[in-house]
């Protein structure tokens, strides 16, 4: 970097009360200083100032006129409108109009898990992680339907390299590589609650993954977007990496939205419980909308209809199916930056690492909902709970590794039951491997093609 553009930073990073970088940056080896300088460069100072402020002038308020939001519950459709829905997801599944898009950029702070989130084994018979899961749904929908489904991965730089090599050291699951597209998100500066830039070991600014609303832009940049087109696809199914039961591009939910034809469907499930960490569904100012768990205001939160339920009880479980064209058009939009405290590593000036007891630094994040406005109409479709979400966020109690683990195991059981296994026959550890069946179809004697062991995966 030629000297009058290391001038031009310096003069940025005291505009802006950086002095402690401005220092750091004088000392540091010339490599290194421009490796600094070009980080100090990229930053959008203004939209990270504008946003931290509009945060701080909390207790969040919601000025505009909030509703309930309309939807359709899929137990409410008749059978002949269930098939139809379904049988419409498997022949867009056979013309080769879907795609997969999994949000794995997160760093899964809460859970602590040394490595991608999506490699975590929940301690089910089968020791498989969540991304083998992922891949086996998305196998067994591919193998009958006859076309891939392509998998767009969006990674971030903390976990790219190491998501690339687990796929690769598991041969992919048997998916074929060349359907697998691995792409990075952006990231954003951390701040301290000071308003200052935070530093790592090595003297660069420390950079935290933005949010999964980035993951439109990824796509853009990346190519992945003319990926999809040149493969003709038609919608993509976006999910959180972190739900051990995420049916990935189900059909029925594929029919549904295609059917209707808004440029979002979304499923839902009931939210019972207020404090439950999920966003909810709404109209803001006539648009579709969520409100996301750390920002719902208490009265709209604990709202109870006269028999009880929550006023507010569309939950979001980040499962959605965008249209291509939506995509492309919205992929530059200038979605807003939620701030949010954390507790992040710092480095101080003498280069000792501090490790914080309380929240010390603001991170932002763009959300993948904060496109919904941008749509006119938004397809709901309620679902089933515990044939949809088993979240992992936390080490251990609710929404742990052992929650899910749980909670697949006990759809399995039903599925078992259903299939007309007696109950006595039914003590012990019960896992379905997603290549014999998706949603519990095919599993009785009658309908057995291969070998159906208890007690193990496959
Ligand atoms: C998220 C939803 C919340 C929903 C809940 C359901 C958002 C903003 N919030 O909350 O409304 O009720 O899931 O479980 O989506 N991710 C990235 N890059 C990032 C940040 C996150 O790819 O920079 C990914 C994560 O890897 C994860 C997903 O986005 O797959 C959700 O992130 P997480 O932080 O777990 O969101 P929650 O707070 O649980």
């Amino acid at each position: 970097m030629l000297e009058p553009k290391i001038k031009q930073v310096e003069a940025t990073l005291l505009a802006y009360k950086q002095e402690h970088v401005l220092k750091v940056l004088r000392q540091l080896p010339q490599a290194a200083k421009e490796k600094l300088a070009a980080q100090v460069e990229q930053i959008d100072f203004e939209t990270l100032f504008k946003s931290i402020d509009k945060y701080t002038r909390l207790p969040v308020s919601i000025k505009e006129p909030i509703k309930p939001i309309s939807f359709e519950d899929w137990e409410d459709y008749e059978e002949r409108e269930q098939a139809a829905y379904t049988e419409r997801g498997w022949e867009l599944l056979r013309a080769g109009r879907i795609g997969a898009i999994v949000v794995a950029g997160g760093q899964g702070s809460r859970l602590g898990h040394d490595g991608p989130k999506g490699t975590l084994d929940i301690g089910l018979p089968s020791r498989k992680s969540l991304f083998q899961l992922q891949a086996e749904r998305l196998l067994y929908l591919s193998g009958k339907a006859g076309k891939a489904i392509p998998w767009y991965i969006m990674t971030s730089p903390d976990n790219h390299e190491a998501t690339a090599a687990f796929f690769r050291s598991a041969a992919y699951f048997g998916y074929s590589a060349k359907d697998c597209f691995f792409f990075q998100q952006n990231t954003m500066p951390a701040l301290g609650l000071n308003g200052k830039l935070l530093l790592s070991a090595e003297g660069t600014v420390q950079l935290a993954p933005s949010g999964n609303g980035e993951c439109f832009a990824a796509l853009k940049r990346s190519g992945a977007i003319a990926d999809m087109k040149e493969r003709g696809l038609e919608w993509l199914f976006y999910y959180n990496v972190d739900n051990a039961l995420i049916k990935v591009a189900d059909p029925a939910f594929i029919g549904v939205a295609a059917l209707h034809n808004n440029p979002i469907a979304t499923k839902v499930i009931e939210k019972t419980d207020a404090e439950e960490k999920i966003g909810i569904f709404c109209l803001k100012n006539g648009r579709p909308a969520v409100l996301e768990y750390t920002e719902i205001p208490d009265d709209i939160k604990a709202e109870r209809t006269k028999d009880g339920r929550l006023f507010y009880n569309l939950g979001h479980i980040s499962i959605h199916l965008f249209k291509l064209d939506f995509i492309e058009e919205h992929a530059d939009a200038a979605l807003p930056y939620h701030v949010a405290t954390k507790k992040m590593n710092v480095w101080d000036e003498g280069g000792r690492l501090i490790k914080p007891a309380e929240p010390n630094a603001y991170k932002l994040e763009r959300f993948i909902f904060d496109f919904f406005p941008l749509a006119s109409q938004l397809t709901v479709l309620k679902a089933r709970r515990q044939e949809e979400f088993a979240p992992i966020k936390n080490k251990t109690g609710e929404d742990s590794p052992q929650s899910a683990r749980k909670l697949v195991m006990e759809l399995h059981r039903r599925w078992l039951q259903a299939a007309g296994i007696p109950r006595d026959e039914l003590n012990g550890d019960f896992e379905i491997s997603p290549l014999l069946s998706y949603g519990g179809e095919g599993l009785r004697e009658e309908e057995w093609t291969g070998s159906l062991k208890f007690g193990t995966s496959e």
